[in-house]
């Protein structure tokens, strides 16, 4: 979600613990995310266009008996979002609108984002395609952009503070000479996709709220090869690196449990191991 996105919309309120059976709720909707994405996945390939990518997406979330968590999402002096998917090819970082006339070609790189609300609660998603054979350039940020992601996710556990989640994701991409973008971080999610806290990609370590069971979190790093400013595009929504450099996108929905963390939108299909 956008940087405090929450404080403008006033929803910015204290962090919601989920009970045991909220928990069991969040790993069917996370699972159905995992299930989504996946299949939007399979679709992705040279010539395809991210118009049909979302329309994979919506027959499939009817198909898995939910709701879009996108469609119509309203934000201030935004449109409503109009589709299921974000679909961010290349230097797109994220918040990319599926269109008739993105047709994807051999070599690129693009950000799926999805969610799906199932029996009250979200689950939320995104994995970076490969359309066909990429540059290893691109290779590489995929990697240090997933490898991001799970450092953030070990350091989710009760006792640690939220800064150590996100000093995770930037300490791990720094090093390895990408940049974090900074518009653009992951949330709290349940009832509500955007619940608190804001999970940002970058942080200290040992600050910021100390983490509990019950705490689930949207964790998604968003790594740029070049700088880490982003320009927002003419339709308001998407968001592209400021000196065109590739930007890759994965994300979890996380539940913090008391022996750690527990990957609610797992898929070994999709992620492999
Ligand atoms: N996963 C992104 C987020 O958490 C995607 C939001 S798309 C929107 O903010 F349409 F819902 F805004
Ligand atoms: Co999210």
């Amino acid at each position: 979600m956008i940087r405090n996105q929450l404080l403008r919309t006033g929803e910015m309120a204290k962090i919601r613990i989920k009970s045991r059976s909220e928990i069991e709720a969040m790993r069917r909707s996370g699972k159905a995310a995992s299930i989504l994405l996946q299949r939007i996945g399979e679709a992705v390939k040279p010539g395809a266009s991210t118009y049909e990518l979302d329309q994979v997406s919506r027959e499939t979330i009817k198909e898995l008996g939910g709701i879009s968590s996108f469609l119509g999402y309203q934000l201030p002096e935004h449109e409503p979002y109009p589709a299921t998917i974000c679909a961010s090819i290349n230097e797109e970082v994220i918040h990319g609108i599926p269109s008739r006339n993105r047709i994807l070609k051999k070599g690129d790189i693009i950000g799926i984002d999805t969610a799906i609300f199932l029996g009250g609660y979200h689950g939320d998603n995104a994995f970076t395609f490969c359309v066909g054979e990429i540059s290893p350039d691109a290779q590489k940020l995929l990697d240090v952009t997933r490898g991001a992601l799970y450092r953030a996710i070990d350091a989710a556990k009760p006792g640690n503070r939220l800064g150590d989640v996100c000093y995770a994701t930037q300490n791990y991409a720094e090093t390895h000479g990408c940049s974090v973008a900074r518009d653009f971080v992951g949330h709290g999610i349940g009832r509500k996709m955007h619940e608190a806290p804001q999970v940002a990609n970058f942080g200290e370590p040992g600050k910021g709220v100390r983490l509990k069971p019950g705490m689930v979190l949207a964790i998604e790093p968003m790594i740029n090869a070049g700088t880490h400013e982003a320009v927002v595009r003419e339709n308001g929504w998407t968001a592209a690196t400021a000196d065109g450099s590739l930007s890759a996108h994965f994300e979890h929905t996380v539940a913090i449990l008391s022996d750690g963390p527990e990957i609610l939108t797992y898929n070994s299909e999709l992620w492999g191991d």
